[in-house]
């Protein structure tokens, strides 16, 4: 197929692209480059530098296309409470745009990046898709008003379409891994206090419900999160949007993190305990049986030594040192 890719230039993006390539599609990556990387761009695909809020460099970029796989956002929880215009301007009104503009190009396709951070504080853990959306930031908002903007152009315009709710993604990919200039993100930062550009992990909060007090999170390793996009890609029904979770279905609190990094690292990592980040539930576990159950899909590295070991080979080989 001939597939846009947008945030190709980025993490999640840069690999579920390298996937799609090594599986035979023609992909075009669209990144403005704001957070991405060009030369994250996967290898094989085209790059054209557009912003997704850019209707007229869409149009050329579309014509023709089979479908569109869309993860350009903005993706920090923190930095969206700070700047809610930057969050729905990117993520709202730049889908729009994509949306208006695929209808307008006749591309039938999409998969889309969603986030559990949709479903806000869980009533109950496992969470499943039924669950009650009620984010708890503007970043969870904005995605989850881009699901219901997709499910109405389903019904209204015949787009096939499938979002992806991510919990915590984790792990590299071949020369492909997470690279943000901010890093706020755990295992990056527990990483880079491995490998010394850090001089120790912050544990936020050992308060909470849990048994170590610590807050669990469901990690999901970023090959078995490409292998989902691939799935949905193939299953995409004409009219139809459907919503999965992706998450391992079990969770790891951040003291087991820490500690499966010192183990698969072989290095000291100093922890300093803190007060708890605001906006953190304490624990966030995927129900994943749907998407597994409709589309086969099945995790292939669901341990933390996989995931962590991958991205401590990725940091040692790729990965520019980032100041603390
Ligand atoms: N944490 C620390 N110290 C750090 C960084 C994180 O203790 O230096 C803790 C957090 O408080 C949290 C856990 O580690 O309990 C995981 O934090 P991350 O920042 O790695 O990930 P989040 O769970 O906050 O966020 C992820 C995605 C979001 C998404 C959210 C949905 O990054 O995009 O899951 O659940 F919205």
């Amino acid at each position: 197929m001939k597939l846009i890719v947008t945030g190709g230039a980025g993490y999640i993006g840069s690999v579920v692209g390298s996937h799609l390539v090594a599986d035979g599609h023609t992909v075009t990556v669209v990144d403005d480059l704001s957070t991405g990387h060009r030369d994250a761009v996967p290898d094989g695909a085209d790059f054209v530098q557009a912003s997704v809020l850019d209707a007229d460099a869409l149009a050329p970029v579309l014509a023709g296309a089979d479908g569109v796989l869309h993860f350009a956002a903005k993706s920090l929880v923190g930095e969206s409470v700070d700047k809610p215009e930057l969050y729905y301007r990117t993520n709202v009104a730049g889908s729009l745009t994509l949306l208006e503009s695929m209808v307008r190009a006749g591309v039938p396709r999409l998969v889309f990046s969603s986030t559990a951070a949709t479903y806000g504080e869980p009533q109950s853990v496992p969470i499943r898709e039924d669950a009650p959306t009620v984010p708890t930031n503007p970043y969870g908002a904005s995605k989850l008003a881009v699901d219901g903007m997709i499910r109405d152009f389903s019904a209204a315009h015949g787009l096939s379409a499938v979002s992806l709710r991510y919990f915590n993604v984790a792990g590299a990919s071949g020369r492909y891994g997470e690279r943000h200039t901010t890093e706020t993100h755990l295992i990056p930062i527990v990483l880079q206090a491995a490998s010394g550009t850090r001089e120790s992990v912050s544990i936020y909060g050992t308060d909470y419900p849990t048994p170590d007090g610590t807050a669990v999170r469901d990690y999901i390793h970023v090959d078995d999160l490409a292998s989902a996009h691939l799935l949905a890609l193939g299953s995409a029904a004409a009219g139809s949007h459907r919503i999965y979770n992706l998450g391992n279905g079990s969770g790891f609190s951040v003291r087991q993190v820490i500690e499966a990094a010192r183990e698969v690292t072989g290095r000291d990592i100093a922890a300093v305990e803190v007060g708890r980040r605001a906006g953190d539930p304490a624990v966030l576990v995927a129900a994943s049986e749907l998407i597994t159950g409709d589309l086969g899909w099945k995790p292939g590295k669901a341990s933390l030594q996989d995931m962590i070991g991958d991205a401590w080979e990725w940091t040692q080989r790729f990965a520019a040192p980032v100041p603390a």
